[in-house]
């Protein structure tokens, strides 16, 4: 379905607003709900959903970045056949079946781990890459960020829009009560398109926002982001900003598009305590509407 084969995603935050949980299981570890291989609720963490659903799509190479104290992501993503083997004489079936649907699609890609050596933000995460992703547009998937939705659609309308435009950055966004917490678009909507704004300018956590539309840390990008990341200098955190980058590529007359979400596409953020609550409430009923659909 997809015409880009590379998809990197970050896992290096430190997880503080999620401390003391987040203090050896990193963030991208938490679970959620989702449906097993039989349809029954299970759960599973948020980074292998994450990978699931691009793999579903069709990406087979991925880079996962991760730092200190991310080893279980690495181990999560690494099949341990002898508990698969376990699994199918001590505990039901379906979790057998569910691992081992895991396990091949681990086996029919190709997972690169990337390290960040020091906590220097998103945008430092993102450069890591660079030798990875090489001279192509790729996939940018924030490892605490997740949208479900009914045919990963937010997915495959975020490739379709890519494939029409060929924007510099594309890049999933939703309306919000408050947007300060987030990346926030300034543009305008593109005619004939319900669900396409074009992006202008995008502000990183504004103590006023410019707009409701707040970025989600779903990107398709073109490799000149490497180059803008490059120039951008740290903030007063010492962190290096994605953001700082995408306004640089658009200063640099580069194109923006932001796809909207649809009303039945939910975007779960496990950044914070209260976020993480949505998160579960909202993945239980995702999970609840399937079966009842089933
Ligand atoms: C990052 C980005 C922000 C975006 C958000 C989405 O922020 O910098 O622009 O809106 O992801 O989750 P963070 O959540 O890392 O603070």
């Amino acid at each position: 379905m997809t015409h880009l084969s590379k998809a990197v995603i970050t896992a290096a935050g430190l997880g503080t607003r999620l401390l003391p949980s987040s203090k050896e299981i990193p963030k991208e570890m938490f679970p959620i709900f989702d449906l097993d291989e039989s349809g029954s609720i299970c759960v599973k963490p948020v980074m292998h959903r994450i990978f699931e659903n691009l793999y579903d799509i069709g990406f087979k190479n991925f880079c996962i970045i991760v730092g200190r104290g991310k080893r279980s992501i690495e181990d999560h993503f690494t099949p341990d056949r002898v508990f698969s083997i376990l699994a199918g004489d001590r505990v039901k079936p379906n979790m057998h079946n569910t691992l081992a649907g895991f396990y091949q699609k681990i086996l029919d890609s190709k997972i690169f781990f990337i390290n960040q050596p020091e906590p220097k933000g998103f945008g430092d995460a993102v450069l890591r890459a660079e030798t990875f992703v090489g001279d192509e547009h790729f996939l940018l998937h924030a490892g605490d960020d997740l949208v479900l939705s009914k045919g990963h659609s937010h997915l495959v309308r975020l490739l379709d829009v890519f494939n029409r435009y060929r924007g510099d950055i594309t890049v999933l966004a939703e309306r919000v009560e408050k947007p300060s917490q987030y990346g926030v678009i300034v543009g305008e909507p593109v005619s004939g398109e319900r669900y396409l704004i074009k992006v202008r300018d995008i502000v990183e956590k504004p103590a006023k926002p410019p707009s409701n539309i707040a970025v989600i840390g779903i990107y398709i990008l073109s490799p000149r982001i490497f180059d803008a990341l490059k120039h951008v200098e740290p903030d007063e955190r010492g962190e290096i900003q994605l953001t700082t980058a995408l306004k640089r590529l658009l200063e640099e007359r580069g194109e923006g598009y932001a796809v909207l979400l649809r009303e039945s596409e939910k975007r779960l953020d496990v950044g914070n305590p209260a976020n993480y609550y949505r998160a579960l409430v909202e993945s239980y009923d995702f999970c609840i509407k399937r079966i009842k659909k089933s």
